[in-house]
């Protein structure tokens, strides 16, 4: 892989992979420190690179989109999309008051921190009552925690691009929307018993 990116924010140096997910790597950008850019993986496995094919071949755009259409109530807490091409998104590194990078929810646990908690059902409540039922977004990984100051900690979702049935094309039950609704459901019950300390 080239280590430099065309960009509309014109050219971009990489400097070190931050972060690896299952289709994207995340990379930091030289001279940028507030940016990071995350590209489409070119070593998937073949299930991958099939399922890519045939439904997920826009991803990045995809996640732009869902970015510019979220409800204002919890936009706030999606890290912007920057710029995305069909290989890349552009996107902020979520920092902390003091400067210094937010960690995603798995490398902060246990976490007890009760604002956190209670924007993360803030969340929970506008996606399901907007019936945008994301397979994703209450994942260790993908969301980070933002501290805007020492006590006062928000939820700050990183990926956001699994919804709907043609994210997980094995599971034909999905097809149906009250499975989906099942899913998003059961993941968020899941995620708050894992990492919430009482
Ligand atoms: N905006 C970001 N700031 C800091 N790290 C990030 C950011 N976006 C992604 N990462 C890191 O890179 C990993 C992969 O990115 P992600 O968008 O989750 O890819 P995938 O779509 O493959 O899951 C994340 O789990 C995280 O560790
Ligand atoms: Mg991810």
């Amino acid at each position: 892989m080239d280590n430099f990116l065309e960009t509309k924010n014109g050219k971009l140096v990489l400097d070190k992979k931050i972060g690896s997910g299952c289709v994207r790597d995340c990379y930091s950008i030289k001279n940028k420190e507030e940016l990071c850019v995350k590209i489409s993986k070119t070593n998937l496995s073949f299930l991958r690179k099939l399922q890519s094919m045939l439904f997920r071949n826009q991803i990045n755009i995809e996640e732009y989109k869902i970015y510019t259409n979220l409800p204002n109530e919890i936009k706030m807490y999606f890290n912007p999309v920057l710029e995305a091409e069909k290989k890349y998104v552009l996107t902020n590194i979520p920092q902390n008051y003091d400067g210094s990078y937010s960690k995603s929810v798995k490398d902060s646990w246990p976490l007890s921190n009760e604002k956190f908690w209670k924007e993360v059902e803030k969340i929970y409540y506008y996606l399901d009552k907007y019936k945008i039922w994301f397979l994703d977004v209450f994942n260790g990984n993908n969301m980070f925690v933002k501290k805007e100051n020492e006590t006062d900690w928000i939820p700050i979702i990183i990926d956001y691009k699994r919804i709907g049935w043609k994210s997980f094309p094995g599971q034909i039950h999905l097809l149906l929307k009250s499975e989906r609704e099942k899913k998003f459901k059961r993941r968020y019950e899941r995620f708050v018993n894992k990492y919430k300390i009482k």
